[in-house]
């Protein structure tokens, strides 16, 4: 008897494929039609806290009363919020699977005030999404100690599992990863994908790149899962970022993932693509005679291969040399 049962972040999964947070995660009647696909978990498109205060700015400046401004700013975020906690109540209602918040802030403070309001919401864990992008007006260590504060101040406040989706350009991932699992995080998203740009020739201006990642952005995904999941032992990841295929949720978890999540491939192939993927995975797992997940997690990750440099090999030259 062949069982998909995994564990992510201390929370029990029937089956390893999460609806990674997107416009996808946004409304009951698609958050349902995941949970009916067969999906094992979902996490909800992000409350960003930035877009909160852009709009409240804006209408605030519609007002020359300053008092007036303030209840209009707070009013939008309750309003935010509340939509928020709507979706969070009624996701738990309607789904059997669990159902994880996401939230976007910059400012410590804010991320706390959500944080405990989203755990009394129901939500059974929380995924922090964050990332400030360093242009050079921060010191060297700016991202890293972000991650480090903010996990520190929230893992105080709230007892619901803390997720940490990080973003690629780490210097230290390993390491960083270690320092955020000793402060209580409960797993760890590799990775995010965010907004891409491109400049148009034509008019000369800066446009959006593409929406979706593709198949060879999951390489990356790989290697760092492998690593990760080799360096800091018995710490839950989600392999995220390029994931196109059942074959690639497979390599995932044989990297040393818990669980796979999704969002391109749901865009591109709809709900189904859940069915499918859990369908060919079940048949694979028959053929390769494992009845369960942990019977080939980390199987292949960077502790348990022979020659883990293969996952630190980054240099083209034996590739070049066949490619005249
Ligand atoms: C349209 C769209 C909206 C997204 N919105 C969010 C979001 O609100 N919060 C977040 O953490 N990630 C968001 N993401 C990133 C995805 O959750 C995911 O990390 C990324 O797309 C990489 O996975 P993929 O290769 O399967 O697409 C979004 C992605 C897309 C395409």
């Amino acid at each position: 008897m062949i069982t998909l049962e995994t564990t992510f972040a201390g929370l029990k999964l029937k089956n390893p494929l999460i609806a990674a947070s997107s416009g996808l995660t946004n409304s009951i009647s698609k958050i349902v039609e995941l949970d009916n696909a067969g999906i094992g978990a979902i996490v909800l498109k992000s409350l960003f806290e930035e877009q909160i205060e852009n709009h409240s700015e804006k209408l605030s400046q519609i007002t020359d009363y300053p008092e007036a401004g303030d209840y209009i700013n707070t009013y939008i975020q309750m309003n935010h919020m509340g939509k928020y906690l709507d979706l969070i109540r009624s996701a738990k209602e309607k789904c059997n699977v669990p159902i994880i918040a996401s939230i976007n802030c910059y400012k410590s403070a804010k991320w706390i005030d959500f944080a405990k309001t989203i755990q009394d919401a129901g939500a059974d864990a929380l995924e922090l999404n964050l990332f400030v992008l360093n242009a050079g007006e921060f010191g060297d260590t700016y991202l890293e100690d972000t991650y480090v504060s903010i996990v520190r101040e929230i893992k105080k406040v709230i007892h619901i599992p803390v997720i940490i989706k990080m973003a690629k350009n780490i210097s230290n991932l390993p390491g960083l990863i270690s320092k955020l699992k000793a402060l209580g995080a409960d797993g760890v998203v590799l990775f995010n994908r965010f907004y891409q740009l491109d400049i148009d020739i034509n008019s000369m201006e800066i446009t959006s790149g593409p929406v979706f990642s593709n198949p060879t952005d999951f390489s990356d995904t790989l290697r760092w899962t492998a690593i990760v999941s080799g360096r800091v032992p018995d710490f839950d990841i989600a392999c995220s970022y390029g994931v196109h295929s059942w074959e690639d949720a497979i390599k995932g978890i044989l990297a040393g993932a818990t669980s796979i999540q999704l969002c391109s491939i749901l865009y591109e192939q709809g709900a189904d693509a859940v069915t499918n993927m859990l369908t060919c995975l079940e048949e694979w797992m028959d053929q390769n005679n494992f009845s369960s997940l942990a019977e080939f997690k980390g199987k292949l990750n960077y502790a348990n291969i022979k020659s883990p440099y293969m996952y630190e090999r980054v240099q083209f030259m034996k590739y070049f040399s066949s490619y005249k």
